[in-house]
């Protein structure tokens, strides 16, 4: 069946195209509606069935005679160490996890979070939360202890799961007293932490509430899956909002199950037993997705890798894992490409190895440049997908759906609606606007299964956020144009998320802990364009009245702020003083043009603006730092 034809079957019929998707899935109970729209904006699939996330992904692959078949192949550069699980000592790790947890008081719907580096305990410790119907979120390493602390009160977890260390490039990321910080500065105190003690640093446990990882596994009672609701939630996953307080995007177990082994096979074009490898972390959406449940819930082998595109030894990295574990498929940001071709441009490292199994690369988590599409084409020699989606929906909202029907790439689009997403591109009034016009991209409601049920324990902002610019829409928060065949080009968010590297960051963030320095009166953070990272955060500071301060110094102070306050992943290294922000009448301050004038682009004179004398002042502050050139 073509696109068209399974696109327009999942439009008029969404219930019935669902249904025979969740074919994929085993259940411990069917549901008794596909998809349940009593209660509308909030919508629920696969009501009254019941399953377990972690059978599904783990031991049913067991049963069905793959236990001998790797399930994680962990290659970690850092640590010069490889190592292979196969789906039976995945199960039997799960199971004493589980166990583990079960120990420690965990029951169903209890929060876990775990933070960890790139290392297959972290997925046995999400899979070990699914198995007993605990509830995990995971904190992705870059973010610092205040971060952490921010979600520790808003899971209120009752068991905390991290490594001792991660290993970064250059350095030792000393995870354990970030999370003993972290602890501290939340007002909520998990009862127990399990610590998984690496060798490169071991941590302090801390007497009657740390358990070491190797101890507590050893003495483990395996723990059986338990079935749980569909509409249950598997994880929260928080992201970057508009505000500096992040959104905990909440997910099914049903419908996540559903969507992503229907993804597995529709988009990615995968068949169980081969090579999945995403080159991301487990602690963004694209881990959780496509380093952890759809590659195991399609019987695929995952890679875990923790090292980097570069530097890790060399530019030749990714072919060196593609071709030693024999992947069909990467998934990756276009920033790792971007960071690739800037140290091999002739790709010279890829004459050393044969990539003989490898059939496809997607590229997703930020805008793809049609430079590194083409040249990601060209030396790889194999189709190039870039796909849109976001931690929100948890799978993609357009692609090129290769296990459907490959359709003609067009440089900057991530092709169409992926079948289930209804993409309208919309006018401020709510109106479709023309094909080729720019507007807001929404998603007309119910999104297909899989997509966020709301955000945890607030609906209020979940609704308000998402769902009330249009009432019966689901506002993305990106903004773009659909052209004539029906391609979608998302060409930059409407609010203030910028992508870092693929890393979704807010600049309200930013700016908050900006505003906490005694010095700043006010400040705006914008994401100006960067050749690798896609965008930077720059921050403009005006300091309060009469602070004579040595610049250097204060920029200093800022930066270092920032890394404490958000974490090291923000990159947040410039920092322009001036006298006044550009502001309107009303008092907003100018962002978006400060970042025209940041990236030497041209821009209209707002029409409400205060003073105009002011982006001139701008612009040779910006100038200093080495932005603003035309
Ligand atoms: N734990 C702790 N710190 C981390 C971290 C983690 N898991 N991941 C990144 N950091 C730190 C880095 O060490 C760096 O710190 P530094 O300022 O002390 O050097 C900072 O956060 C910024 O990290 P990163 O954005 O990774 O930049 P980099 O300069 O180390 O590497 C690239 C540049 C291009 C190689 C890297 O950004 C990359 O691989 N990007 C791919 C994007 C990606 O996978 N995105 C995921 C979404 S799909
Ligand atoms: P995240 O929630 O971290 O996955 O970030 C989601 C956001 O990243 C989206 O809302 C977009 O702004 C951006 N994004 C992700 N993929 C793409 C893409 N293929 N093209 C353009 N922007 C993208």
């Amino acid at each position: 069946m073509g696109y068209q034809t399974l696109y327009d079957r999942s439009m008029q019929d969404p219930s019935a195209f669902w249904a025979e998707a969740a074919g994929l899935i085993d259940w411990d109970r069917p549901w008794d509606q596909v998809l349940d729209d009593s209660n509308p904006p909030f919508y629920r699939w696969f009501k009254g069935g019941r399953l377990n996330t972690c059978y599904n992904a783990v031991d049913r692959h067991v049963k069905a005679g793959r236990g001998d078949q790797p399930a994680i192949i962990h290659d970690s550069p850092v640590t010069d160490s490889k190592t292979v699980i196969t789906y039976a000592e995945l199960q039997d790790q799960v199971a004493r996890f589980a166990g583990v947890l079960k120990s420690l008081g965990v029951e169903k719907g209890d929060r876990v979070i775990i933070y960890m580096p790139m290392v297959p305990e972290a997925l046995v410790a999400m899979l070990g939360c699914a198995r007993i119907g605990a509830i995990h979120s995971v904190v992705f390493g870059g973010f610092s202890a205040h971060e952490l602390a921010t979600r520790i009160d808003d899971a209120k977890p009752r068991v905390m799961v991290a490594g001792s260390c991660g290993i970064e490039t250059n350095r030792i990321v000393h995870y354990k007293p970030l999370l003993d910080s972290a602890i501290d500065q939340a007002a909520h105190k998990p009862e127990h932490c399990v610590i998984l003690q690496r060798p490169q640093e071991l941590g302090v446990l801390i007497e009657g509430r740390d358990l070491s990882w190797s101890e507590a596994m050893a003495d483990a009672e395996p723990a059986d899956c338990v079935p749980v609701e569909a509409t249950d939630p598997l994880y929260i996953l928080y992201t970057s909002g508009t505000t500096g307080q992040p959104k905990g995007v909440v997910r099914d177990n049903g419908g996540h199950a559903v969507a992503l082994a229907w993804s597995m096979r529709h988009i990615y074009n995968v068949e169980p037993g081969e090579v999945f490898w995403a080159a991301s972390d487990v602690g963004w959406v694209v881990g959780h997705s496509y380093i952890v449940y759809a590659p195991l819930l399609a019987g695929c082998t995952t890679i875990v890798y923790e090292g980097k595109p570069v530097g890790t030894p060399d530019a030749g990295a990714f072919w060196r894992v593609i071709q030693e574990h024999q992947v069909s498929v990467l998934f990756t940001a276009p920033t790792a490409f971007r960071a690739i071709k800037r140290e091999d441009p002739r790709a010279e490292h890829l004459k050393r190895y044969d990539l003989g199994r490898f059939r496809s690369l997607f590229l997703a988590g930020e805008r793809c440049d049609p430079d590194t599409l083409e040249w990601a084409q060209r030396t790889l020699g194999v189709p190039v997908i870039d796909h849109w989606w976001q931690t929100e929906t948890g799978w993609a909202i357009a692609a090129n759906c290769l296990g459907i029907e490959p359709l003609p790439v067009k440089p900057g689009s991530p092709t169409r609606a992926v079948p289930g997403y209804d993409v309208r591109v919309l006018d401020d009034e709510g109106e479709p606007v023309n094909p080729g016009d720019i507007g807001r991209i929404l998603i007309k409601l119910p999104m297909p299964p899989g997509c966020l049920q709301t955000l945890w324990g607030n609906d209020a902002r979940f609704v308000q956020s998402y769902l009330s610019t249009q009432p019966g829409y689901y506002l993305t928060g990106d903004a773009g144009y659909m052209d004539e065949d029906g391609y979608i080009f998302v060409m930059s968010r409407i609010d203030d998320i910028i992508n870092v590297a693929g890393h979704r960051l807010s600049t309200g963030g930013m700016e908050a802990a900006l505003a906490s320095h005694p010095d700043v009166a006010e400040c705006a953070v914008i994401g100006a364009a960067d050749q690798l990272k896609g965008e930077l955060p720059v921050g403009l500071v005006v300091l309060k009245s009469g602070v004579e301060r040595d610049k250097k110094m204060l920029i200093k102070e800022l930066v270092d702020l920032v890394r404490d306050q958000i974490g090291p992943v923000a990159a947040f290294k410039m920092v322009a003083i001036v006298d006044r922000l550009p502001k309107t009448r009303s008092g907003k301050i100018l962002r978006g043009t400060m970042k025209a004038i940041a990236d030497g682009k041209n821009y209209n004179l707002p029409a409400t603006i205060d003073d105009p004398a002011i982006l001139d002042e701008i612009q040779k502050a910006l100038e200093a730092i080495g932005y603003a050139k035309h």
